[in-house]
């Protein structure tokens, strides 16, 4: 930082906002550790410096040798505490960390949150609450780690119209999908090197089951529609019967396999959310996004096609997207401004129904290897109107029967469903289908 003149008077000017951590694991150690080196730029760029000044967490005795102030057991005292200005949740789960947020607002002091899943699940009753204490919400930390991507939708493209979000928004699965894709390494030792790196979940189900995607897809939604989806109403499949043998065929076929979260209007007043393991074209921007990198695709009516790409988690990459939300906050306390707006839900707004989605479909069936049964299923598909795109039969699969996989163009969900059903009664087939999503993100 350059001491001149004019940044000297500045930082006489420059204003402390007292900070106040509930929950401090590998994010709120994150956000100790890089808050000194972020405080004198903040300071230089918004006139304001952050101080933590209380710590809650569940277990004090445990050492913390990070920790500046003294830690308490009861958050409660870090709300209640007169030099608190700004509290952060870090607790994660719902239950608690509503009680946490709830007090914080109705207490006057407005809330940094980095939890997707309470935002997704009860977001409605605490937006409802910081409308009513007037105090806002900052929760840039929920989506996607280091990418501000609650800022490009709430400020930068909020003259759009959005026609269409995707998203790789879970670093854990991304990883796993990536070092399978790469390393050829297997499921569970990719699933426990992302959790030695600290980008899963404590309850690493949330990551390889697609919760934490469809939490951060329902906050994205509600950003670009205002309208937050009912969350179990959400259709989610996560990546665990992504195999080899998936990720493989799909190479073949010119195509990786991510985790993707789909959001997409659907006529004037619907939406389709989904998350789903995609096949991407091979050559698409999105699918050299590897590791625990997140990527988030939005297109605006005026700005087009913006392509967001970044760490999605991590401790230093989340404790960027904090330290942004407690200087947007401390810098609005200091001016005594609002806040964010956040956007209102007109009510009109629904999802599809279910089976009523139309997209691309991957199948891979095992059937028996017999002249006949590939114009049998083709036979199937062409009479629920789905058409082939491609096929794959690999030689050399022995036992009297052989994986056949497809590629189909555009169908409803529902002819999907309902082709694959009668497929796999015919006595020809030997395992149930692998169903996967085909995007081609044109
Ligand atoms: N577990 C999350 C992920 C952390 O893997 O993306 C960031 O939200």
């Amino acid at each position: 930082m350059l001491e001149t003149e004019a940044n000297l008077g500045l930082n006489q000017k420059m204003n402390k906002i007292g900070i106040g951590l509930v929950g401090c694991g590998t994010v709120g150690s994150g956000l100790i550790r890089n808050l000194p080196k972020a405080n004198p730029l903040i300071g230089e760029r918004l006139g304001v410096n952050l101080e933590i000044r209380a710590v809650a967490v569940k277990d004090p005795s445990k050492a913390r040798e990070t920790l500046p102030v003294p830690v308490v057991a009861d958050w409660k005292k870090v709300i209640a505490d007169p030099a608190v200005q700004i509290v952060v949740e870090l607790v994660g789960g719902t239950d608690e960390a509503f009680r946490i947020s709830e007090a914080s607002l109705k207490a006057g002091k407005p809330l940094v949150t980095a939890n997707k899943a309470l935002l997704a699940e009860r977001g409605r009753e605490l937006l409802s609450l910081a409308q009513q204490s007037g105090n806002p919400i900052y929760f840039e930390a929920s989506v996607a780690g280091g990418i501000p991507v609650i800022k490009v939708l709430r400020e930068g493209l909020v003259a759009n119209q959005l026609l269409g979000l995707h998203g790789i928004i879970n670093g854990t699965s991304n990883y796993i999908l990536s070092r399978m894709a790469e390393a050829g390494s297997d499921f569970q030792t990719a699933l426990q090197q992302a959790k030695d790196l600290g980008y899963a979940e404590t309850d690493d189900r949330l990551d390889v089951d697609g919760i934490d995607a469809a939490h951060k897809a329902a906050i994205l939604c509600l950003l670009a529609y205002g309208f937050l989806p009912v969350f179990t109403d959400i259709p989610v499949e996560g990546i665990r019967h992504v195999s080899a043998q998936e990720v493989s065929f799909a190479r073949q076929l010119g195509y990786v396999i991510k985790l993707l979260a789909v959001i997409r209007p659907v006529g004037s007043d619907r939406v389709e959310v989904r998350v789903a393991p995609t096949l991407l074209p091979s050559r698409h921007p999105m699918a050299s996004v590897h590791g625990a990198f997140n990527a988030i695709g939005l297109i605006g009516n005026l700005a087009g096609p913006v392509q967001l790409t970044g760490r999605g988690a991590g401790p230093d990459a989340t404790s960027s997207a904090l330290l942004a939300d407690l200087a947007e906050a401390a810098k609005n306390l200091h001016d005594k401004s609002p806040g964010p707006l956040l956007p209102k839900a007109d009510g009109k707004i629904r999802l599809i129904g279910k089976g009523e989605s139309v997209g691309r479909f991957y199948v891979r069936l095992e059937v028996e290897d017999r002249p006949g049964v590939l114009a049998l299923v083709a036979g199937i598909f062409g009479a629920e109107k789905i058409g082939i795109s491609s096929v794959l039969q690999p030689e050399g699969h022995g036992a009297g029967s052989v994986p056949l996989v497809f590629l189909l163009e555009a169908a409803a969900e529902s002819s999907l469903h309902k082709a694959v059903a009668l497929i796999t009664k015919l006595p020809n087939c030997r395992a149930p289908a692998r169903i996967l999503r085909v995007e081609d993100l044109s």
